[in-house]
């Protein structure tokens, strides 16, 4: 595998960025009246209009080159018929598997249809969220159940815990899902305030069934609810797991047919659409589950489908590359201007950082350039009274994806107007910022002497040409949301491949835990630290000294 730098669409973005540096993208606008058309395209419940990127026609056409030329049409074909193109774990990466269409048959991946073990566990999921809302699964005293504990972390709950939210106009009365994530003891310690063990039931969701924070909460959920009153006997009717290590689930205690199947050609932060998905599918039911399901299948038949020009994930996924390869945009910021999706950037980022935060290619050598961006971002408008000052004025380039619904579930006076005028201001005002004359006029006009508009117009000279994308969709539904966060699965992907790096491990993870387990076992006994560096020791020392 070489370098994607090798590339002759590399090397002739490179030269033309330099043809491109100062052309702003106003003069883009005003050159072509036919822009805001031709940058354009829609697919299941979304319409991307990426106009406001520093980028002519010319810069697609070589951005669609250089995606061609990194191997595009043969990884998608890789991805989709159970290649390993996860090559350091040697593993398929079948996602799509989780969402395939009701007529395909058979997708055999070393010798097994994965595809009756998909039905299968959607039969499973189907039985157990009927049988919690219409009061067949009865807690040990012989109640219905109310509330669903979902214990996971990473992708066992981000996925899970973003998509839940985002439907919460489809959320069921019945039963409230809550989610714990996090060892520190004040996140489990917060939700079992709220629950009574007898109406309580827990999902364990880890595919390895070895992460250090599920099994502590595990444990203390399972003590919970022995120490007030549940019977050691009827653990089972409390407890359900989503593993695919059914051996260390069952010695947890969980009932064998409690246990819901993962596979390894799933990634964590790919798993939503498996029984990972559980409490998604517990909180609105397995038709809005279905939906979700049925639009990330119409992303991924876009995205297999839908030529380089028209095709979503290609589009945002080269133009990322631009910007972080060729205008060395550090960050990517993703803005909701949803509310239910306020926690949605949090998931991308695992996603995406967990994805592409890589530094070798395939074949194990080196990267030559910048991989994956840092992934931030949080709602509109709310970030606006924060850390939007930054992006208008601040040092760096930083592309935005906006996001926004065209119809509210909760209209509430004009408030969808203006959060939707919010929206289009920012991105208008990214692009076209403020021109010294125009700010020297706006303090005369304000009265301002001659003095005072010397000293305070730089200050209000505003940059513009700061590049954004606007995905529409006419309402946040199950499926315009699974259509939405296959689109940003697509994306990593692709960039992924153009960079020539395998998307789908995540080794870096792994020394962060082997030093915590030793760390661990330095706090809790008399250990000899002397030969660790001094913070580390003088840390070690804090701790052990407030615990006596
Ligand atoms: O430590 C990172 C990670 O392995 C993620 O990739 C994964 O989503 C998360 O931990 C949780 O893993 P598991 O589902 O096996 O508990």
């Amino acid at each position: 595998m070489s370098s994607p730098t090798q590339l002759p669409a590399w090397q002739a973005l490179a030269q033309h960025q330099q043809e491109m540096a100062d052309v702003h993208m106003s003069e883009l606008f005003a050159d072509d009246a036919q822009r805001a058309e031709s940058f354009q395209a829609s697919a299941a419940g979304w319409s991307l209009d990426y106009s406001k990127n520093r980028a002519s026609k010319h810069t697609l056409s070589l951005l669609q080159q250089l995606t061609e030329q990194a191997g595009m049409s043969a990884a998608i074909d890789g991805m989709f018929s159970g290649e390993h193109i996860n090559n350091t774990e040697d593993r398929s990466v079948l996602h799509v598997a989780l969402r395939a269409s009701k007529a395909q048959q058979t997708l055999m991946v070393d010798g097994v249809n994965v595809l009756d073990e998909v039905r299968a566990t959607l039969a499973q999921m189907e039985k157990f969220v009927a049988e919690l809302h219409d009061g067949t699964w009865r807690g040990y005293s012989d109640k219905a159940i109310t509330d669903v504990v979902s214990i996971g972390i990473g992708g066992s709950y981000l996925g899970p815990k973003v998509v839940t939210e985002a439907l919460t106009p489809y959320q069921k009365d019945t039963i409230k899902v809550h989610f714990v994530a996090n060892i520190d003891g004040s996140d489990i310690t917060g939700k079992l305030k709220q629950l009574n063990p007898e109406t309580t039931v827990f999902i364990v969701s880890s595919k390895s069934f070895g992460t250090l924070e599920t099994l502590y909460n595990a444990n203390a959920a399972r003590a919970w609810f022995i120490d007030n009153g549940g019977p050691e006997q009827d653990v089972h009717k409390h407890f359900a797991a989503v593993s695919s290590n059914v051996d260390k689930a069952v010695n947890f205690g969980i009932a064998e047919e409690n246990i819901f199947p993962m596979w390894d050609w799933v990634g964590g932060r790919y798993s939503l659409w498996s029984a990972i998905g559980l409490p998604i599918a517990v909180a609105v039911g397995m038709d809005n589950f279905y939906e979700l399901l049925d639009g990330a299948r119409a992303m991924d038949e876009h995205f297999k489908s839908a030529p380089y020009e028209q095709n979503l994930p290609v589009i945002m996924g080269a133009l990322g590359v631009w910007y972080s390869n060729f205008h060395n945009a550090q960050t990517h910021a993703l803005i909701p201007y949803d509310h239910y999706l306020r926690a949605m950037p949090a998931h991308i980022q695992q996603l995406d950082m967990e994805s592409n935060g890589k530094s070798n290619l395939v074949d194990g050598s080196g990267v030559a350039t910048d991989t994956g961006p840092v992934i931030w971002g949080g709602a509109g408008t709310n970030g606006q009274h924060a850390y939007h000052q930054l992006l208008h004025q601040g040092t760096r380039l930083i592309p935005v994806d906006f996001i926004a619904p065209l119809k509210s579930h909760n209209p509430v006076a004009d408030h969808h107007a203006q959060l939707f005028a919010n929206c289009l201001s920012q991105s208008q005002a990214l692009m076209v910022g403020k021109s010294l004359a125009q700010a020297e006029q706006e303090l005369r006009d304000a009265g301002a002497s001659e003095a005072q508009v010397a000293d305070i117009a730089p200050h209000k000279v505003i940059p513009g040409n700061r590049p954004s994308n606007t995905l529409l969709t006419e309402q946040l539904t199950p499926f315009t949301t699974g259509s939405l966060i296959a689109l940003y699965e697509h994306r990593t992907f692709v960039q992924g491949t153009i960079w020539g790096i395998n998307s789908f491990d995540q080794w870096g993870v792994e020394l962060g835990k082997v030093l915590g387990t030793d760390i661990y076992n330095r706090l809790v006994t008399d250990s000899d630290n002397s030969q660790l560096d001094a913070s580390t020791q003088a840390l070690i020392a804090a701790f052990k000294q407030a615990h006596g």
